[in-house]
């Protein structure tokens, strides 16, 4: 205990001598060894339990997920999908997607009516919106290749937390107050969450428990197979879905090579596509390199105007361009490369805002507030293991399962259901990224590790629909290039651009008013009105002295556990 005092003093002091200025830091939880930052403290504690049993981050990833399911039904999950970025202890990177993907039996116009007019919430709410899920697959093809622990040991904490129940928190209740009338809606009864659940009650989750132990004796069988794949696809179809056992018995787990690539000194690895995270990530970091931003100032006039511009550019490329690979070309070598990059920022000039209607084509409008989860790992051997998983909206479709324990995805909106016409992150897309059978839909979910002198210093990823990009992107920033903690990092406030609607979205009451004039000045349209928040960064930094600092974002329950 003594120790860590000393360790937590000397870090404190190491981080103000790299600041000019004397505010108070705010520093996370800082470990010797290992940590999982996630968005409960059930099941950062539950993934730090199988550290400490020696288990490895692979390990803890698969436990953290499964019980992410019990404590944060908003986005934990087994019947949606994920991407995860490791590096191993030996300096090793690679990815794993587990996105969903479209049934066997969609079609590209299925969301339009006869007019060809998109039908409103067809591809967000109900039965329809379902993709075909991943999640447990995808923790299946990390056990087989980094397991060290059984996976019933894994899987067994989730079970144990599903029956005993969960503390409900008071953001939780706010955020079940918010949904409740939704379930009611597309179930057309009350279910599990529509209870009027109140700060510290708990709520068990029983039928979930048999759906875990059917996976636990049976394996990945006991999802996409048998008793669970039969009551799943029934209950869809009873209800309008297209899923077929077919679907969820062919569903694979796809390792990809992630994509890496400098800025700077740093060497970043994240996640490609079916991900567009890695690539926009990319585009952005090349095309601000050139400018100093230290001298501007994190979050100065400059700084926002500049990350607005690279952005513009960056989401009209993804909107244009990026789709799943598996299906369509996307010249990714081309979208990166420093020639085109400094052509795109050829017209950007500091006296007045640009303007998406002379980047791009298309209109629009439409937002969404914090969706998805993100954890971060590191173990006691020095693996790295950075995942994004999401049912796409708050609780996905709203469909709840109630022999299933569980509410389903509605990830099939994240394809472009028609060009030009957004989704419900605001995000238009083109032929790229149009719905074909099988075919995975595009994601901005950017689970990223940063490296400077070959060692490993950051993980990190975030919630956030299309805010996702640039919330990693702000934090690597602020963090490499403005030396802040990553607590401090973590809780600094957040702005995003992403070309269409042409406004910079800022975090309400965080960024002062001559910033604000400033921006307004030069043409900019802000909006504070969109959403409290954007993102929620769960992240760790490799400390010069090796330690861990963890940054779990307060804007959720969010929370750093480790050793
Ligand atoms: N559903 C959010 C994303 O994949 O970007």
């Amino acid at each position: 205990m003594k120790k860590l005092l000393v360790l937590l003093i000397f870090t404190t002091l190491f981080i103000q001598c790299k600041k000019e200025e004397s505010k108070p830091i705010e520093l996370g939880l800082v470990t010797d060894k290992a940590m999982v930052v996630s968005a409960r403290e059930e099941a950062s504690k539950i993934g730090v339990d199988i550290l400490r049993q020696g288990g490895t981050a692979f390990d803890a990833m698969i436990a953290t997920d499964l019980a992410l399911v019990v404590a944060y039904p908003f986005s934990g999950n087994i019947t949606g999908g994920g991407f995860m970025v490791y590096r191993t202890k030996d300096g090793k990177t690679g990815a794993l997607d587990y996105r969903e993907k479209a049934p066997i039996a969609a079609t590209r116009d299925m969301y339009l009516d006869e007019n060809g007019d998109v039908i409103i919430d067809l591809s967000t709410k109900g039965a329809l919106a379902v993709g075909v899920p991943g999640t447990v697959a995808g923790l299946f093809a990390v056990h087989e290749k980094f397991g060290t622990l059984p996976f019933k040991t894994l899987i067994q904490p989730a079970i144990d937390l599903a029956r005993k129940g969960v503390v409900v928190t008071k953001k939780q209740e706010a955020r079940i107050a918010e949904y409740e009338h939704l379930f009611t809606e597309v179930n057309g009864k009350k279910t599990l969450l529509n209870n009027g659940w109140k700060e510290n009650d708990t709520i068990k989750h029983l039928q979930l428990a048999t759906t875990f132990e059917r996976i636990r004796d049976h394996g990945k069988d006991g999802f996409y197979k048998g008793k669970t794949a039969e009551i799943f696809v029934n209950h869809l179809q009873k209800n309008g879905g297209i899923m077929t056992l077919e679907d969820l018995e062919k569903y694979e787990a796809k390792w990809r090579k992630p994509l890496t690539f400098q800025y700077k000194d740093l060497t970043i690895t994240s996640m490609t596509l079916p991900s567009s995270g890695s690539i926009c990530l990319a585009q952005i970091l090349k095309s601000i390199e050139p400018y100093d931003i230290v001298k501007m100032g994190q979050n100065s006039p400059k700084y926002v105007q500049l990350l607005t511009e690279a952005e513009r550019r960056a989401y009209a490329d993804r909107a244009h361009f990026l789709g799943d690979i598996d299906f369509v070309d996307v010249p990714v070598d081309s979208l990166i490369d420093a020639v085109y990059i400094k052509n795109r920022m050829s017209d950007f000039t500091w006296d007045k805002a640009g303007n998406s209607d002379d980047i791009s084509h298309g209109k629009i409008i439409g937002y969404e507030s914090e969706e998805t989860t993100h954890y971060s790992i590191v173990d006691q051997f020095g693996n790295a293991v950075s995942v994004t998983t999401t049912l796409n909206g708050a609780y996905g479709s709203k469909v709840y399962i109630e022999e299933l324990g569980t509410f389903v995805n509605n990830q099939m909106d994240d394809f472009s259901v028609k060009p030009g016409i957004p989704n419900m992150f605001g995000l238009v897309g083109n032929e790229a990224n149009s719905i074909a059978s099988e075919k995975r839909m595009l994601s901005s979910m950017t689970p990223t590790i940063v490296e400077q002198d070959g060692k490993l210093k950051m993980v990190v990823g975030t919630p956030g629909g299309s805010t996702i990009i640039t919330s990693v992107l702000q934090n690597i920033l602020n963090v490499t290039q403005f030396d802040m903690g990553m607590q401090e990092s973590v809780s600094s406030p957040r702005f995003h651009h992403q070309w269409l609607p042409d406004n910079i979205r800022l975090e309400p009451n965080s960024f002062d008013e001559a910033t604000k004039k400033r921006l307004l000045e030069l043409g900019y349209e802000l909006d504070e009105s969109a959403s409290t928040v954007i993102g929620k960064v769960d992240a760790i930094l490799v400390l010069p002295n090796g330690q861990l600092e963890g940054g779990a974002d307060p804007r959720g329950d969010d929370t750093a556990d480790g050793f």
